[in-house]
């Protein structure tokens, strides 16, 4: 079969260039514009990536006009419903669903890495008390490769898996005591009996002075919330770990720096920054509306948060999942989970009346993955502070995946972006007192 085509024509200078069509298994054709600049001299301008693909992948696919997210080709519906987060991760790292054998090796392997070096520790002791537990875990992760020197040849496959086997395993350990430490209490160290989510939750939660029993319909929530995070294409989160991995620096370095990627608002922060809204919206007195409003007002910086997001335009198949979720865990919990039912029904109030309001629909603005997880998470007793740190967690599959998969790809270059350069021309130094 021919290869399709697409000419560009330099009309200018007369000059042409054919640039080769590449088809994906799924999703948009793409035009293969590396010839461009040595053949015709220019570079392309695609500012917040909107239409260039940074990489190939085989991990995740999107499809955000019609709601549909899979991991290597499974739809999110049914990993969700049926799947474990300790499979989905080993589906995402080695591409194939786990026979029973290769799962438990994989578990085992987990949860025998799950310890912290004693001396990670005293790491801790630097941060000040009333750090974001998102500062502690930039700082702590990035700290990793300097207590984890062997098994760092990231050309070696066999040796990346075990670094992003340790990063899988070890994420709980340091996410939980990155709260445990600002609140001033003793470390609680991880338990092989446990799964992964009881795990976390043992550690963020259990007393050295008695029992502690996970709930299990928190572990199941978090679980299922762990999969629906767990990968996302190439966000800003896995393109920053994807860039800092491009110049050969190490997973943990790579994966620091996706986490501090994740932080901001725009992005993983969301989740903390939803209840937030909500909880002014309830304290306000005010109506829906009001708010509805202000987010539509151009003057005015304050946006809906947890509604819009860069790809999906039809709805977050990941927010319809997480709202069920919500409801099911709120039904379940009785009168504990009272005290919450007041933020989720604003929330699904909110979302009704927004979905209502011509700003919002003509712009395609649907709940995203943030909007109702945060309910669930302060169901939990989870705090708002670590809402992103749990995003980090569920999401560091995510990076390392997509990381393993760049550095296993012998044609992977570093990663340098060209600039459109508007700044002043060659000019002479002027003397100070000539200024
Ligand atoms: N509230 C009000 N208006 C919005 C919102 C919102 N939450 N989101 C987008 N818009 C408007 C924009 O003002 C813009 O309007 P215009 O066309 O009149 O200028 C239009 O919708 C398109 O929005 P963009 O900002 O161009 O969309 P972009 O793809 O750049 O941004 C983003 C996506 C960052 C997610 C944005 O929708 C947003 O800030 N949402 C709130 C924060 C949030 O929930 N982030 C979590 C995203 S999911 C995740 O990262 C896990």
């Amino acid at each position: 079969m021919s290869k399709q085509m697409v000419t560009v024509i330099d009309h200018a200078t007369g000059k042409q260039v054919d640039l080769e069509v590449l088809n994906p298994t799924d999703g948009p054709k793409t035009i293969d514009v590396r010839k461009l600049y040595k053949e015709l001299g220019y570079f392309t301008f695609d500012p917040g990536f909107m239409s260039t693909a940074s990489c190939w992948s085989k991990i995740t696919y999107l499809d955000g006009e019609k709601g549909i997210l899979r991991y290597r080709g499974y739809p999110i519906e049914q990993l969700a419903e049926h799947s474990s987060y300790m499979e989905v991760c080993y589906l995402l790292l080695h591409g194939e669903l786990p026979q029973a054998d290769e799962l438990h090796t994989f578990e085992e392997g987990i949860k025998d890495r799950s310890m912290l070096h004693e001396a990670v520790k005293s790491f801790y002791n630097g941060f000040r008390r009333d750090a974001h537990p998102m500062a502690t875990m930039v700082g702590v992760v990035g700290a990793l490769s300097a207590f984890y020197h062997d098994h760092l040849n990231i050309h070696d496959p066999e040796q990346r898996i075990v670094s992003a086997m340790r990063l899988i395993a070890k994420m709980p350990t340091i996410a939980a005591w990155s709260y445990r430490y600002a609140k001033g209490w003793p470390f609680v160290y991880p338990r092989k009996d446990l799964s992964y989510a009881e795990n976390f939750l043992h550690m963020m939660f259990a007393s050295p002075m008695e029992p502690y029993d996970v709930d299990p319909l928190f572990a199941k929530a978090l679980d299922v919330i762990m999969i629906l995070h767990a990968d996302h294409e190439q966000n800003a989160s896995t393109s920053t770990v994807r860039l800092t991995g491009s110049s050969e620096a190490n997973p943990y370095a790579a994966v620091a720096a996706g986490i501090a990627a994740l932080w901001g608002p725009a992005h993983g922060g969301a989740n903390e920054a939803v209840i937030r809204m909500l909880n002014d919206i309830l304290e306000s007195g005010k109506p829906l509306q009001h708010f509805v409003d202000r987010a539509k007002d151009k003057n005015d910086r304050f946006r809906l948060m947890g509604f819009g997001h860069r790809v999906y335009k039809s709805f977050d198949p990941r927010a319809v999942i997480i709202r069920q979720i919500c409801h099911q865990l709120l039904n379940n919990l009785g009168p504990q989970g009272r005290q919450y039912q007041k933020l989720f029904e604003t929330a699904m109030e909110l979302e009704r009346v927004a979905l209502e309001d011509d700003y919002f629909k003509s712009r395609n603005l649907y709940p995203n993955v943030d909007f109702y997880s945060g309910i669930i998470f302060l169901a939990m007793g989870i705090p708002l502070n670590m809402f992103t740190v749990l995003f980090a967690l569920s999401r560091t599959v995510g990076w390392i995946s997509q990381w393993n998969e760049m550095m296993g790809d012998p044609q992977s270059r570093i990663g340098r972006p060209r600039q459109l350069y508007i700044g002043e021309t060659e000019r002479d130094y002027t003397p100070m007192e000539a200024r």
